[in-house]
């Protein structure tokens, strides 16, 4: 049997989809390629298409002996769907809807779900459990609230067993360097200060009067490769029988972004220039996961989640593809 990848072709999707095919996984993959790239599918059977289109997924699912699915597919941009909430609603909510419909009809009864830390809001506690309140604050993590929801009562009601990653901030990429992080418009930290050290262009630090140790925000970054193993571990734990549950994803350390733009500088052996710039509207000062429950369930503990393996990796990536896939 197989496991369906959604959203397979993108950035983390592409992490996981590589890790399932190292543990011998049969691996199907579903992806529209609207901001994925098939380039960064390595294997298994890739079908270019759209949860929204029924008579598509139908098909996919009844031709297919699906065991379970790893949902990525969805639009993830935050400043993005602040300007565009229908987008937001149709894609990641519809299209989950779309997916469970086929789910129920073909009994598929197993789902690892691609949630955020933007499910919290603003942290009223560090390190963030998740039994802290959600109170999302933007349309992105609303949505992706509303699909951990969704899970909940499909849960109940049809018994499909989930488990939510909640990720904090994905970053680095697989030791090969095939695979990465790349999105047009990048609005990412780490991808967007190795670009402006490969094109000698200027970072923006998005403020530096956060009542932070430095002024500016504090992330807790995790490697994309341990954040694949946890899908793994994920997706065991169902097989298992182990029932639902959510999972915060994250190191429990925090850099500030000048600590970020520093390693950069003694991992690159080079001088970054940065530049001070307002505040990104509705950038919490700090976001730190605590990660504990899934150490504790499911044995996960991060390997690559240092800074200078999270930029070396990174750096490594963009350095053989520095026009991304293209
Ligand atoms: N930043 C800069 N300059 C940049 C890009 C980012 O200073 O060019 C700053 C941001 O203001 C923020 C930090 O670097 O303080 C990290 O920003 P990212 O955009 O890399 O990541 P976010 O923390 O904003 O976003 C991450 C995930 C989202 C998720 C969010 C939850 O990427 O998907 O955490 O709050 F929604």
């Amino acid at each position: 049997m197989a496991i369906l990848v959604t959203g397979g072709a993108g950035y983390i999707g592409s992490h996981v989809v590589k890790e399932l095919l190292d543990n011998g996984e049969e691996v199907l993959v579903l992806d529209n390629l609207e901001t994925g790239h098939k380039e960064a599918v390595l294997g298994g059977k890739l079908f270019i298409g759209d949860l929204r289109d029924e008579k598509f997924l139908t098909d996919l699912f009844r031709k297919n002996d699906i065991e379970g699915v790893i949902h990525f597919a969805a639009s993830s941009l935050v400043g993005e769907s602040m300007k565009n909430p229908y987008k937001y609603y149709e894609n990641n909510v519809y299209g989950t809807l779309c997916l469970l419909k086929q789910m129920v009809a073909h009994r598929v009864h197993k789902i690892v779900f691609s949630s955020t830390a933007a499910t919290y809001g603003d942290p009223v506690e560090i390190p963030i459990k998740e039994d802290h309140p959600t109170n999302p604050t933007n349309t992105y993590g609303e949505t992706k609230l509303a699909m951990e929801n969704m899970f909940k009562w499909f849960s109940r009601i049809h018994h499909i067993d989930y488990i939510s990653l909640r990720y904090f901030n994905a970053a680095g990429a697989d030791q090969s360097g095939r695979i990465g992080e790349w999105h047009e418009p990048e609005t990412h930290l780490i991808p967007n200060i190795l670009r402006a050290a490969l094109n000698k262009d200027t970072v923006k630090i998005f403020g530096d009067d956060y009542p932070t140790r430095d002024g500016t925000c504090i992330r807790d970054y995790i490697h994309v490769t341990d954040l694949a193993e946890a899908h793994i571990l994920a997706f065991d734990y169902l097989r298992r029988g182990k029932g639902s549950n959510i999972f915060n994803l994250g190191s429990q350390n925090g850099f500030t972004v000048k600590e970020v733009i520093e390693t950069a500088q003694l991992v690159l052996g080079k001088e970054i220039k940065a530049e001070v710039a307002p505040r990104r509207e509705g950038d919490p000062a700090v976001l730190i996961a605590s990660s504990e429950r899934i150490k504790e369930e499911l044995g996960w503990q991060p390997k690559y989640s240092h800074m200078e393996t999270i930029i070396d990796t990174a750096w490594n990536f963009i350095k053989k593809h520095p026009n991304g896939y293209s």
